[in-house]
């Protein structure tokens, strides 16, 4: 296999060489004295690890050549893991360049030992961070288009998608406002086998009773004044994909019992038509009411009902969705920073647990919309709870840096030791630690199976 390749960057020769000495067997060493050569060799080489010592010349005294670095290395490549070397008077220093995005930081003097972990647990998350891009890549096509999720919840709602989209049972899906469901018809559709057909939308609330029914049904010419053109009403245009009646709750019961006829019959008659027209269309519904209520005041026919939710999904609000929240919301920054143009590497720590603390009425919708705002606000490059517009509960006063280290640890074990399906072993030797160092950090850190 390749070495990785790190680049160093120092204008102190004697460091230079000695890390270079150190870690020559490991990696591919890379060398630069000053910002301009460092940035050079890192358009040219791509090094996945960058060591930074914030003083270069023509300032090497102070921090300002550093920080410059740190941005263009960033830059030039968000996913490059930057980690600062500085002098025991300047941690704040190297706080502040990580708040920048720098990965972790050392102090000189150099220790091999915490240097060499350093680099190696660096390169790891580098490692799967790049492949679970390659990943997301490769699978976008056969993803449940842009519904994403881990929970156990959502995932529950993927399987059945799985399982139904390719029968032609009617489907009703349910769930408050803003969690999904126009996504959730449309991944049935597009795994169905009528995906090459059309998928035809009409949101029945949001049209007035009057157009209604000659949007769903549509009209011969004359058939009322003002129709001076026969027209296709949405049924008839799903005639070969699949017709998503959304907010299906919200229909007037004059079109209930039409709309029930069609579903028995499937055919339809234009308003003021008189021939009949079979139809071969797929219905999925869709509503954020309590239908049970709706059926139990009278509102609903509950014949429909049973027609329409032959097959029911039920597409869970987001709080109660675990981890999903952080997952959605580095998706959405993602989007829309590239979007937008801004180079954003996140959220802060506080800004992520006023989102999880947060109880999200308005669900995935609400998220995205808070974000896009949020991206559009920042002034840092990570997004804090401040451009959220989100209160913070604080859980415990300030992080320190040893919890901070502790929890990228936790998470980097936690992934490892599960992809190894909890071999210790195997997951000691891929963090590049041995076994009973692994044993012990798992008990410091409180990790049990
Ligand atoms: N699991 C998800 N992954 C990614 N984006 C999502 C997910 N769920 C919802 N969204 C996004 O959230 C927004 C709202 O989703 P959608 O319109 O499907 O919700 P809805 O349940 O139909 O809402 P309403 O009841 O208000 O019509 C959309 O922009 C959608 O792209
Ligand atoms: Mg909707």
């Amino acid at each position: 296999m390749e070495k990785p390749k790190l680049l160093i960057v120092d204008d102190d020769e004697s460091i230079l060489l000695s890390m270079k000495w150190a870690f020559a067997q490991e990696y591919e060493i890379l060398l630069a004295g000053n910002r301009q050569e460092a940035l050079e060799i890192f358009k040219r080489e791509h090094p996945a690890l960058v060591t930074l010592d914030l003083g270069l010349p023509p300032d090497a005294r102070g921090v300002e050549e550093g920080f410059l670095t740190l941005s263009s290395l960033i830059s030039e490549n968000p996913y490059t893991k930057v980690i600062i070397i500085s002098g025991q008077e300047e941690k704040q220093n190297a706080l502040m360049a990580i708040g920048q995005g720098a990965y972790d930081f050392f102090c000189k003097p150099v220790q091999v030992e915490e240097v060499s972990i350093i680099l190696r647990r660096a390169f790891r998350v580098h490692q799967l961070e790049s492949e679970h891009r390659t990943l997301q890549a490769t699978r976008a096509e056969d993803s449940f288009m842009e519904l994403i999720g881990t929970s156990s919840q959502i995932q529950q709602v993927f399987s059945i998608i799985e399982k139904v989209a390719a029968t032609e049972a009617p489907v009703l899906i349910l769930g408050e406002s803003g969690t999904g469901k126009e996504l959730v018809a449309r991944a049935l559709h597009g795994r169905s086998l009528r995906k090459a057909g059309p998928f035809i939308p009409i949101n029945c609330a949001a049209i007035p009773e009057t157009l209604l029914e000659s949007e769903l049904f549509g009209h011969e010419k004359g058939a009322y004044t003002g129709a001076h053109t026969q027209r296709k009403g949405r049924i008839e245009m799903a005639d070969g994909g699949t017709l998503f009646l959304d907010e299906i709750g919200d229909l007037p019961s004059s079109l209930q019992v039409k709309l029930l006829r069609f579903l028995q019959e499937h055919t339809i008659e234009r308003i003021g038509g008189r021939k009949e027209i079979a139809i071969n269309s797929r219905v999925i519904a869709a509503t954020n009411r309590d239908i049970d209520q709706a059926i139990r005041d009278g509102s609903f026919r509950e014949d429909l009902f049973y027609r329409l939710g032959v097959v029911k999904i039920m597409v869970p609000p987001l709080r109660d969705r675990e981890g999903d929240i952080a997952l959605l919301s580095t998706t959405f920054v993602r989007k829309y920073a590239e979007e937008n143009k801004k180079k954003l590497l996140g959220l802060t720590k506080k800004a992520l647990t006023a989102l999880s603390n947060h109880k999200w009425p308005g669900n995935v919708r609400e998220l995205e919309n808070r974000i896009r705002r949020a991206v559009i606000m920042a002034q840092s490059s990570k997004i804090t709870d401040d451009d959220l517009e989100l209160d913070v509960v604080e859980e415990s006063g300030r992080t320190t840096l040893r919890e901070a280290r502790e929890r990228t640890d936790r998470e980097l074990i936690l992934r490892v030791l599960s992809e190894n399906n909890w071999n210790l072993a195997k997951s000691a030797s891929d963090l590049g630690i041995s076994r009973p160092s692994l044993y012990d950090l798992m008990e410091k850190l409180g990790i049990k199976k």
